[in-house]
């Protein structure tokens, strides 16, 4: 049996059963969250869009020239197409990704934009130690680039550990660029992650499916339905699959059982607030030294450097 088997295994033997968020992104999830980022009520990639926009030469000027731009999770690299078109002679870019055929048809396309750019993805799991590529131009810096909020995904606890991850691959004179999505009136919340045309819960149902294919688990993907409410205590959109009736799931010689109405928790994204996060970065040995928003405050885009 596969690491990745027992773990997930493991999520679900759990008395509140989880599967961690990096499961839904074979092919199709990876296609399904690009959907999303469309969607009219998904106001995170749009606001974070425009943030960039509004000041990336400022952007530029801090990052300076020569660097390394390594993206934690780079999925299609939307944003950082804003990055590659202004930052100054930058040396490499190191797109790491756990969706493999994406991440690799993305860092061709993105080679045939920026024909002079050295673009060298890496297919990895972030939350565990991975090494760094060798590029051609050493470079003079690392900047590691976390956008999208994926940092909401992991409870404080993980997001706390990921950031000293980034703190030592940020190296020496190194920084974090990261997008933070933040507090804000729940209800705008909980319709960007129950979007109408249904996208949302088919992303989240996909997950089942990969599941199903990639590592011959047996849900009932039809019995399925999607669930995403934001918990005020928290701070947080707990996103969930309900079971609509008893099912024993197998795989292999193991078997789990799932009650009518259990929920499974796929993933959480986390709201800040811009103090909140600056306590995290500075735990991490980073200094927030440039924050920017959009005028409602949605979202923000930091800057940190290391202490
Ligand atoms: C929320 S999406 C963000 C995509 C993109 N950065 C953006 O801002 O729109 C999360 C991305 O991180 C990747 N990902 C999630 N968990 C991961 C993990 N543990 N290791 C590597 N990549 C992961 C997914 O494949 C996906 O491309």
């Amino acid at each position: 049996m596969s690491e990745e088997t027992t773990e997930i295994i493991a999520g679900l033997r759990q008395p509140q059963k989880m599967i961690s968020p990096k499961y839904f992104y074979d092919e199709r999830g990876s296609q399904l969250f690009d959907a999303i980022t469309h969607l009219p009520e998904y106001y995170p990639t749009e606001t974070e869009f425009g943030i960039m926009r509004h000041n990336i030469d400022a952007l530029a000027d801090l990052v300076g020239r020569q660097a390394s731009l390594i993206e934690y999770g780079s999925g299609s690299s939307r944003k950082t197409r804003i990055l590659l078109e202004h930052l100054h002679e930058l040396a490499v870019y190191v797109p790491v990704d756990i969706s493999e055929e994406h991440l690799i048809s993305s860092a061709t396309a993105i080679r045939s934009e920026f024909p002079g750019l050295e673009v060298l993805p890496v297919v990895a799991d972030f939350t565990k130690r991975f090494a760094l590529p060798d590029p051609a131009v050493p470079p003079l810096r690392n900047i590691v680039y976390f956008p999208g909020s994926t940092i909401g995904n992991f409870t404080h606890d993980v997001a706390q550990e990921l950031l000293d991850v980034m703190y030592q691959e940020a190296g020496e004179n190194g920084a974090m660029l990261i997008g933070v999505d933040l507090q804000k009136d729940p209800a705008i919340i909980e319709r960007a992650y129950n979007d109408s045309a249904g996208v949302t819960a088919e992303f989240n149902l996909n997950m089942l499916t990969h599941l199903n294919r990639e590592f011959g688990f047996d849900f009932d993907v039809d019995a399925y339905s999607h669930s995403a409410r934001y918990d005020r205590d928290e701070g947080r959109m707990v996103i969930e699959l309900i079971s609509a009736r008893d099912q024993v799931v197998t795989i292999g010689d193991e078997t789990i059982d799932v009650g009518a109405g259990e929920a499974v928790l796929t993933e959480y994204s986390h709201k800040y607030t811009l103090e909140g996060f600056a306590a995290m970065a500075e735990q991490a040995g980073f200094e927030v030294r440039q924050v920017w928003t959009d005028a409602e405050r949605y979202f923000s885009i930091q800057y940190c450097t290391r202490l």
